[in-house]
């Protein structure tokens, strides 16, 4: 591992149409961390991570991953990373494994049908190898997704909403692949609209509202920015979300305090 970020944005931009969406992105994300990138429905996260996974261009400012150009170098971006969008990529007509086993040639691993074995167990599908993806729930299509990203290796993850639909038992099965992932010093950038996911899984976490960045740093630094609420007689900490809703200007409905929203204890 070198110290080098793993993804560094500076003053990225982006239109649709006369749609400004990113008007100035600055990202840094640190070698071998898991980040998390939150925003609202819209905010641009997709549009973001589509430029750093060279799907679309930028109209301005630069974007490196692992060290390369996004728009000069975007074959050697392609070899450090892995993608799993926010729509599943999942070949319907394909049973599971079929779906591993392509992914798994494509990339060149030396014996794909070991690696889709694997892979089936370690996402519990075992089972249901052999059946076409069009007849697989919705959970299990993006376990078989998250599992397709990880063929090959990439040094640089980016997860667009992972467990989205997904059971709770699952959400926590794919929480912990990307801990092992991150054990082994793949950098993970994942963006979600759970806050509490990123609370247990990010190293560091940034805000994406009105096409910047408004705040990113540790959960304790984010938490830092409110000052504790206090709920009748108890001082309870700022939860993420609090903090989320107050440097976005939203308040929750149901909040007794219009400068901050409070989850029920
Ligand atoms: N291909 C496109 N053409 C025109 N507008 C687009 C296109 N893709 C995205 N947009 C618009 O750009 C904005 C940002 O979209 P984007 O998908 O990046 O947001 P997001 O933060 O990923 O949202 P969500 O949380 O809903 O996934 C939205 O207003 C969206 O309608
Ligand atoms: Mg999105």
């Amino acid at each position: 591992m070198t110290s080098k970020p793993a993804i560094h944005v500076v003053g990225l931009t982006k239109s649709y149409a006369d749609h400004q969406v990113l008007k100035g992105v600055d990202l840094t994300v640190p070698a071998g961390s898991v980040y998390a990138l939150l925003g609202s429905n819209g905010a641009g996260k997709t549009t973001a991570v589509r430029i750093l996974a060279t799907l679309l261009k930028a109209d301005g400012g630069t974007a490196a991953v692992d060290g390369h150009d996004v728009a000069t170098e975007p074959d050697a971006v392609r070899r450090s990373i892995s993608l799993t969008g926010q729509f599943a990529a999942v070949d319907e007509v394909l049973t599971g494994r079929e779906n591993l086993v392509l992914v798994a040639e494509l990339r060149r691993v030396p014996d794909p049908g070991a690696l889709a074995d694997e892979l089936l167990a370690r996402f519990d599908l075992t089972e249901a190898a052999g059946r076409r993806a069009a007849t697989y729930s919705g959970g299990m299509r993006r376990r078989l997704d998250i599992a397709m990203s990880l063929v090959g290796d990439a040094s640089v993850l980016f997860l667009d909403e992972p467990t989205t639909g997904l059971d709770p038992q699952s959400r926590i099965e794919v929480w912990d692949t990307v801990r092992q992932l991150a054990g082994r010093g793949t950098t993970v950038l994942l963006t979600t609209q759970y806050l509490d996911e990123a609370e247990q899984l990010a190293d560091r976490i940034a805000v994406l509202h009105e096409g910047r960045i408004i705040a990113d740093g540790t959960l304790a630094e984010l938490k830092q920015l409110l000052p504790p609420a206090e709920v009748e007689y108890v001082v309870k900490q700022p939860s993420l979300e609090d903090v989320f809703l107050a440097i976005v200007g939203k308040t929750s409905s149901d909040s007794p305090n219009p400068t901050l929203a409070t989850k029920d204890a």
